[in-house]
């Protein structure tokens, strides 16, 4: 398999399944001998971005970081995958006019099937208060308009959703054969 650098930036409410296909297709991509690297808001939290906040400001420059990096590993030829909420279009699209290729993935999903499965309890959390500016429930989500791929997890599986990037990838010969 031959592969370019090129980013897949997940975007998506939190626990819409944003790491879950990421991680899925970055394992795929492994196992065809891609390089591969995954920054995931809640890790890149605990490093890159600690003591990063949830205000637009503090958003909007955890998603700088996280591009800036995205856009190093892509130039050598790595595979970046992004996988935070990214809430605001703005931003997204700066990080986009900055890369080379990028792939932009909508993890849609409705926020009932969110709150009914809140693994891990977050939505319960904001909807009761305890969680300030919680995206979907008290802070704005502006999805994509054009993004290059989407599915609603909650129609399809991981697997399913994977494959449908892995589809992408290869019309656009960002991947090969
Ligand atoms: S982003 O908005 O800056 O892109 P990021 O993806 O890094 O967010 O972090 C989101 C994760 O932080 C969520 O999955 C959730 O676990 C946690 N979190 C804590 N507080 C909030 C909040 N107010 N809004 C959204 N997510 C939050």
């Amino acid at each position: 398999m031959q592969h370019k650098g090129f980013t897949l930036w997940f975007t998506g409410l939190s626990g819409a399944g944003k790491s879950t296909v990421a991680n899925l297709i970055g394992e795929r991509l492994k196992k065809g001998g891609a390089k591969v690297e995954t920054l995931d808001g809640d890790v890149v939290r605990t490093n890159l971005s600690k003591g990063l906040g949830f205000s637009k400001k503090d958003r909007d420059e955890n998603i700088r970081r996280i591009g800036f990096v995205c856009n190093l590993l892509s130039r050598n030829g790595v595979v970046a995958i992004a996988a935070a909420i990214s809430p605001y279009a703005a931003i997204r699209n700066e990080v986009r006019r900055a890369a080379e290729n990028f792939v932009e993935v909508y993890v849609e999903c409705p926020l009932d099937a969110l709150i009914a499965r809140d693994p891990k309890g977050l939505y319960k959390k904001a909807l009761a208060g305890e969680i300030a500016n919680f995206t979907g429930v008290s802070d704005p989500y502006e999805a994509p308009e054009n993004p290059e791929v989407r599915f609603n997890s909650s129609e399809c599986s991981a697997e399913e959703a994977a494959g449908k990037i892995w589809r992408y990838l290869l019309e656009k010969g960002l991947l090969s054969a």
